[in-house]
């Protein structure tokens, strides 16, 4: 387990590409494979998460090539995987998990999903609740809240959900089966979280209808295959946004960024904060809406984060937090009780390594009140084997006053290869 050390910044300045969004590339290789005919993927993120995804179904007799451009996916039709003759590694991903429980509940055959020790630890009963109220057959550990998860493959029929929380997980996880389903599934969601199965699903030609609150699927309708051009992951985006906002002089253009309005909360709250974003030459890539950002150091104030535009940045929290601790007052994070059940528990994690920067944090159930400093004090932080600890405080470290260590980076490998890289290209010293 590699540790980094990050020395402060004097500035960061530059343009960069990011990698391609997590959640599209996990789609692309499902979708793709259980539509008939070719899909191309180009932008593909080869993170270890969407490489988990893709030997998955590698391993269900889909034929994926990969020519370090392209990602071509021959499709199998709804009914064409074939039974997987050892355990599908999901690794740490949850998506991975959670969308393909969902998706072998309506197969003919029998699967068994497993992961790391994080995602193992991780809640499952959130799909499989729904599911098997669908008809699915789904054992696993703790009375089937926790993987392995054992999955008999058996006739679904439509339900009506409501869910009690904005999970794009549960939400796709519920649609994949719906698609396997007799009849109508709808789901409901407090809040609209990430809308990129439904866009998908509706181009693959999925019987697909939104509507406030939630989304209707209607069942047998067979995918067809097409192309698909992943844009920039706004998720590995926001640590050169937060880079950009905290660092004195700083000015960074991060080019072909997906700007889906469910996943731009971190935008609005670094706006909100007073941070100097703009949006340049906004366009639309197969679907989704995608823009260059440029963002120039400001000055940040505290605000109050809660309510719709909690699942919006779901996963920029951890930057957030970073942006929080230098910014002008106390943050206060509510309604965000979804943190604790991430790769790790990011309300502690954050809090834990803020503090041994020198940073005032109240924890509270569902959130965290974050008192900004002027600098930071340089310490030993934990990624606590979490990607987005890790990169939140390797950006945290370019604003300390010494060099800030942090443990166990390589779990940066899952959502962001090239991390460190790119952060050293961008740093002034
Ligand atoms: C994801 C949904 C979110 C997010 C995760 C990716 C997806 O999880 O945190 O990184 O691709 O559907 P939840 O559904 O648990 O909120």
């Amino acid at each position: 387990m590699q540790s980094y050390t990050v020395q402060p910044a004097k500035s960061v300045r530059g343009e960069i590409r990011v990698p391609g969004d997590k959640s599209i590339s996990h789609r692309s290789i499902m979708f793709g494979s259980i539509a008939n005919g070719v899909t191309k993927v180009s932008g593909f993120l080869r993170g270890e998460d969407a490489l988990a995804t893709l030997e998955a179904f590698r391993a269900m007799g889909v034929q994926i090539d990969d020519d370090g451009e392209t990602v071509t996916i021959v499709g199998k039709g709804l009914h064409g995987l074939e039974e997987p003759t050892d355990v599908l590694d999901c690794g740490n991903s949850g998506t991975s998990m959670r969308l393909l429980t969902g998706l072998l509940a309506g197969q003919s055959f029998f699967s068994v999903l497993s992961g790391d020790k994080y995602l193992r630890a991780r809640p499952m009963k959130r799909v499989v609740g729904p599911l098997s109220k669908m008809g699915a057959h789904i054992g696993g550990r703790a009375g089937g809240e926790k993987a392995p998860l054992a999955i008999q493959g058996s006739k679904l029929k439509g339900i009506e959900y409501d869910s009690p929380v904005s999970s794009a997980q549960v939400k796709s996880a519920i649609m994949l089966a719906g698609l396997y389903a007799e009849g109508e599934t709808v789901v409901r969601e407090p809040h609209l979280s990430r809308d990129h199965s439904e866009r998908m699903l509706r181009a693959f030609g999925a019987h697909v209808e939104t509507f406030p609150g939630g989304v209707k699927v209607r069942g047998g309708a067979e995918l067809t295959g097409r192309d698909i051009v992943v844009p920039g992951d706004i998720s590995s985006a926001a640590f050169f946004m937060v880079a950009g906002s905290i660092v004195p002089g700083a000015e960074l253009v991060i080019k072909g960024v997906g700007i889906n309005p469910t996943r731009t909360g971190i935008i609005d709250i670094l706006m909100g904060m007073g941070a100097d974003l703009e949006l340049l030459h906004e366009r639309d890539e197969t679907g989704e809406p995608v823009a260059d950002i440029r963002v120039r150091y400001a000055p940040l104030k505290a605000m109050a984060i809660s309510g719709e535009v909690v699942p919006r940045a779901i996963d920029e929290f951890p930057a957030i937090c970073v942006a929080a601790a230098l910014a002008e007052g106390t943050t206060v994070v509510s309604g965000a009780e979804e943190l604790r059940v991430k790769e790790t528990d990011r309300i502690t994690a954050m809090a834990d390594n803020l503090r041994r920067a020198g940073v005032t944090v109240v924890e509270t159930p569902d959130g965290m009140e974050i008192t900004g400093v002027s600098a930071l004090k340089a310490c030993a932080a934990d990624s606590f084997g979490d990607h987005r600890i890790a990169m939140s405080m390797m950006v945290a470290g370019l604003v300390a006053q010494g060099e800030t260590t942090i443990s166990d980076v390589d779990c940066i490998a899952t959502s962001f290869p090239g991390f460190r890289e790119l952060l050293e290209g961008v740093v002034q010293r």
